[in-house]
């Protein structure tokens, strides 16, 4: 973390989990816990259908609610999409564009991905852009190569005075699900070589102001760890998202004075 000259953000992705009525429960359950983060932005993005509910559970929290996807056309036939500009209406915050899951298993692409990160944009949110290496690709050490061409895809014609607001997060898809965390000075690598490339994009005072999370198997116990590489500024996390006390240990582990 550097909160000199960038927000640490800690985001829960719950994925295809929770429902209406148990994201209320899990609401109730945070009031009791949630501290009050002076040092860290807080938010959760939820299934679409849950993001009303999100937004009225999380009103006195504190948590900001964002979506798990977006598409990236603003209105039209494309029956069961959801725009950036219907989730801005809302009151969402934050997109989740690229996740792998949605790019393995849904066939996104890095061109589509930098059409979703611009009608983010557009719409004033700020989009969570994940990248990562698959366990093949890091054992041929093409990890860093991968990553590079993934962050430019996804940046492509943004402009400088827009990456204030994007928030790039570091998944190696090996370790999300998994139980197996990237050590430390792993991530921390990647994610300096993900501040390079946007360095060399945008100049080093643009690159100092963008939050780079890590994501895959952040728990309390890794997380404090993982934050203190000066280059992870968070972490998105799945499974510990879902149960109140981890997610808020791992606040905590971001919010030290
Ligand atoms: P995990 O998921 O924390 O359950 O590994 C992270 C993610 O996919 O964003």
């Amino acid at each position: 973390m550097n909160r000199r000259y960038r927000k640490t953000v800690i985001a829960g992705n719950w994925k295809m989990n929770m429902t209406a009525t148990e994201t209320k429960k899990f609401a109730e359950e945070m009031k009791k816990i949630m501290p009050r983060a002076k040092w860290c932005d807080t938010l959760i993005c939820v299934p679409a259908c849950n993001i009303s509910a999100a937004l009225r559970a999380f009103k006195d929290l504190r948590i900001s609610v964002g979506s798990e996807n977006v598409y990236f056309e603003e209105k039209g036939a494309y029956t069961g999409e959801i725009s950036a500009g219907m989730l801005r209406d809302l009151g969402v915050k934050y997109v989740i564009v690229g996740h792998s899951e949605r790019r393995e298993r849904f066939g996104e692409t890095d061109a589509g991905v930098n059409k979703k990160v611009h009608a983010v944009l557009a719409e004033g949110m700020s989009p969570i852009i994940c990248v990562g290496e698959s366990l093949e690709q890091r054992e041929m050490g093409v990890t860093g190569e991968w990553v590079t061409l993934q962050v430019k895809s996804a940046l492509h014609g943004v402009p400088a005075d827009k990456l204030r607001r994007c928030i790039v997060a570091y998944e190696p898809i090996w370790a999300i699900g998994t139980g197996k965390t990237a050590t430390a000075e792993q991530a921390g690598e990647v994610c300096g070589n993900i501040r390079a490339t946007i360095r060399a994009m945008y100049g080093a005072r643009v690159a100092r102001s963008v939050t780079i999370q890590y994501g895959g198997s952040m728990t309390p116990q890794n997380a404090a760890e993982l934050l203190a590489q000066p280059d992870i500024d968070g972490g998105l996390i799945g499974g510990a998202s879902l149960k109140p006390e981890q997610f808020v240990e791992i606040v905590n582990a971001a919010n030290q004075d």
